[in-house]
């Protein structure tokens, strides 16, 4: 049986006083998450020592946005994995669609850094995910496949059973469009199937995050799909009940 895991992204959001307030709204409503819940929440780097000294001793784990693929040295602005763990993180997310469009990460710059992650002992989550126009036109499955492919060539398929998969639909991301139930239960079992032709253990084990509009209203269906394991939450995840609503679904 696999573990839920909800993990909010905070983005670039927050200031000492707003964190502090959103974690103290997580943490009082704690008590009535299911065990059988992981919750996480991905810090903008700088506040990571605030929510590693709040979230200490409660169930919360906590993660970076992204690292760099480099262990150390001259990479001015960049942080390493062994940095994070430093502050205990738990989690780095890696390849989120914002990082690739933005800053022009590509699968290789992705999969580098999912390697990173892995290699220090952290959990990465690996984000994949189609743009509108790839979807309209029908190539929804070969993108999340060619995302999937560049850790799993790299890396082999074994390295994703030491990570957690978000399947995040660009165009759903921050829109407050999200893919129906459905839409996403046929990506993300089209995921698992493509990982189970390597290895069928690993698909059995790894979680596969649903992230794209997720909100209080809509996080118990997506979450109910046999193939949907959680949940990776922007925007409602700067609100304590909104957050704390995904967790209990
Ligand atoms: P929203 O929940 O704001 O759509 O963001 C999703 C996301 O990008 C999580 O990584």
């Amino acid at each position: 049986m696999r573990q839920t895991l909800v993990a909010g992204n905070w983005k670039m959001n927050g200031s000492k006083d707003s964190i502090t307030a959103l974690l103290d709204g997580i943490e009082q409503g704690l008590d009535a998450v299911n065990s059988n819940t992981e919750v996480a929440v991905c810090a903008p780097a700088i506040y990571l020592p605030l929510v590693a000294e709040q979230m200490n001793g409660t169930i919360v784990k906590w993660g970076g946005q992204t690292l760099s693929k480099e262990a150390s040295g001259a990479f001015t602005g960049e942080i390493a994995a062994s940095m994070l763990l430093d502050f205990g993180c738990e989690y780095a997310i890696v390849g989120h669609s914002e990082r690739r469009s933005l800053y022009g990460e590509t699968d290789q710059d992705v999969a580098d850094k999912y390697a990173a992650a892995r290699a220090a002992g952290l959990k990465p989550i690996l984000c994949v995910g189609e743009l509108l126009e790839e979807r309209e036109s029908g190539d929804t499955e070969n993108v999340v496949a060619r995302q999937l492919d560049a850790i799993i060539d790299q890396e082999g398929v074994e390295a994703l059973a030491d990570g957690v998969i978000a399947y995040e639909p660009v165009w759903a991301i921050g829109t407050g469009k999200t893919a129906s139930p459905e839409q996403a239960q046929e990506v993300h079992a089209f995921i698992r199937g493509r990982v189970a032709e390597k290895n069928a253990d690993v698909a059995e084990k790894v979680q596969i995050l649903y992230g794209g509009s997720m909100n209080a209203g809509n996080a118990a269906d997506l979450i109910g799909q046999t193939d949907i394991d959680g949940g990776l939450i922007g925007g409602a995840s700067l609100k304590p009940e909104d957050f704390l609503t995904i967790c209990k679904a």
